[in-house]
């Protein structure tokens, strides 16, 4: 299926934006740190699989986040259908995940930056995710949601250093 415009593509990555966000506000208001997807596991190169930034509750609440934005929009604008929703959420946590296991393989511990790395794993795991399924976006319109995500995790590292919830503006 065919997905045109920028406004359609903004509303199947929706899910994924939240299911992104989620997990690092309920670490820190509702489960604190949580257990480790890779339980720890070393690899021969001396680094985590993974590490202890990526965890179950991190991806069950993205998950529940996820598609209940999906549901959200679903019921204001009559889509994403819900399967696109639950598509676009695990797809973007995956992104994330696998963000993470090419962070440990070149050496970066949790937490170190990746730019473009760090705020595009997840749009990609989702594309990709949507696009296995049939569901296909225009390519000027994923170049310009991309610029958009990029905005908007600038804008919002700002807003989370005003509030006091983050130490630096980055
Ligand atoms: N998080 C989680 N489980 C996930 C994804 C994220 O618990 N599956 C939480 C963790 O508390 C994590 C935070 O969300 O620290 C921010 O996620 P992210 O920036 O992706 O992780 P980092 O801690 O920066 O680790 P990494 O270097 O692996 O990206
Ligand atoms: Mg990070």
């Amino acid at each position: 299926m065919d997905i045109g415009g920028i406004v359609e593509t903004l509303i199947y990555i929706a899910p994924a934006m939240a299911a992104n966000g989620a997990p690092v506000v309920g670490s820190r208001i509702l489960y604190g740190p949580g257990h480790p997807i890779d339980m720890g596991l070393t690899l021969p190169d001396g680094r985590r699989l993974l590490g202890d930034g990526k965890t179950f509750e991190g991806f069950i609440f993205g998950m529940t986040i996820g598609v209940a934005a999906g549901l959200l929009l679903l019921a204001l604008l009559d889509k994403p259908p819900i399967t696109a929703s639950i598509l676009s959420s695990a797809g973007a946590l995956a992104g994330d995940i696998i963000g993470s296991f090419i962070k440990r393989r070149m050496g970066l511990e949790r937490g170190v930056q990746a730019p473009l790395l760090d705020q595009l794993d997840f749009y990609i795991g989702a594309l990709a995710t949507l696009w296995l399924a049939g569901y296909r976006f225009d390519p000027a319109s994923i170049i310009i949601v991309a610029l958009v995500i990029l905005v908007l995790h600038v804008a919002t590292n700002r807003l989370a250093y005003l509030l006091g919830l983050k130490s630096v503006p980055w």
